[in-house]
């Protein structure tokens, strides 16, 4: 495993895969690792000869209030789950690696389907995010990215981002991995304690709701999302948005087609967990 702190070697280090005739996959991650990452890692295995994971906790992409101090920092581990999983290389620069003058001055403008959803209550974090993922691929210069679904509205922007800017990169999402009780797999889950983990099972719960109304013939996507607001209410959560929206678009729709997503952003004192299931789609059943 070439482990890279300096962009320079992440460079040298694609520059000399390139010249091999190698294809890469890049996994941007911000590490703590789990096996949602770890499958991105096997779906990037299946589309490219090398696979590189970066591992960077960006502090643009963090508001205020957020949890950049607390979030799990686990180098050593990570390199021990990467090996193990047959990843290439791992870029892991330092912040002041990435953003040596401090806060960049020029950054990625997300547009309008940053300021709903998760953008609404994140102001600024969806251009963190893809001014860190521009740069990553300037650096890792892949010919592969893979994101998991789990950050829907995030893969939703990467993509335009990509077909937008014109940029050299296939962008592939991968499916949500799942606890077995149906807990969409997260590094911030570390941050549950045990009733609290149990109380974000509404989160899953309310998307299989959901699922279960469309299978029966709803097609009213206000009454899926009242159904889902009526779990998440069951559940002593703080809902901050049940949505039926359009896949590409994000556009909350009326009519639920397959191609609709539901998309939930909930805190479980103060834990803010995402989850999402596109219509018709199967959920593991919460025990
Ligand atoms: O999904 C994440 O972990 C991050 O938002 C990403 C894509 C690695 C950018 O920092």
């Amino acid at each position: 495993l070439d482990v890279y702190e300096r962009i320079s070697d992440a460079r040298a280090g694609a520059a000399e895969a390139r010249a091999a005739g190698a294809s890469s996959a890049l996994v941007p991650t911000m590490g703590a690792l789990h096996k949602g990452h770890l499958s991105l890692v096997d779906r990037a295995r299946e589309v490219a000869d090398r696979v590189v994971l970066s591992i960077f906790v960006n502090p643009l992409q963090f508001g205020a209030g957020d949890d950049l101090d607390r979030y799990p920092r686990q180098l050593r581990e990570d390199l021990d789950l990467a090996r193990g999983r047959g990843v290439d290389a791992v870029f892991a620069p330092s912040a002041a690696e990435m953003y040596p003058a401090g806060e960049p001055v020029v950054t990625v403008d997300p547009g309008p389907l940053a300021e709903r959803l998760c953008g609404a209550s994140r102001p600024g974090h969806f251009r963190g995010v893809l001014t860190v993922v521009a740069k990553l691929f300037g650096i890792c210069q892949p010919d592969v990215a893979v994101f998991g679904n789990k950050d829907f509205q995030q893969a939703v922007l990467i993509r335009r981002m990509a077909q937008d800017l014109d940029l050299p990169v296939r962008v592939v999402s991968a499916p949500i991995v799942r606890d077995e009780d149906g807990l969409a797999l997260s590094s911030r889950n570390r941050y549950l304690a045990g009733e609290q983990r149990v109380r974000a099972l509404s989160l899953s719960r309310a998307l299989r709701q959901a699922q279960r109304r469309f299978a029966a013939g709803e097609r009213d996507a206000g009454a899926l999302r009242d159904a889902m607001t009526e779990v998440l209410a069951q559940g002593a959560i703080e809902t901050e948005y049940a949505e039926v929206v359009d896949r590409d678009t994000l556009d909350a729709v009326s009519y639920a087609a397959e191609d609709s997503v539901c998309l939930i952003a909930a805190r479980i004192d103060g834990v803010r967990l995402i989850d999402n299931s596109a219509l018709g789609e199967t959920i593991v059943s919460p025990t």
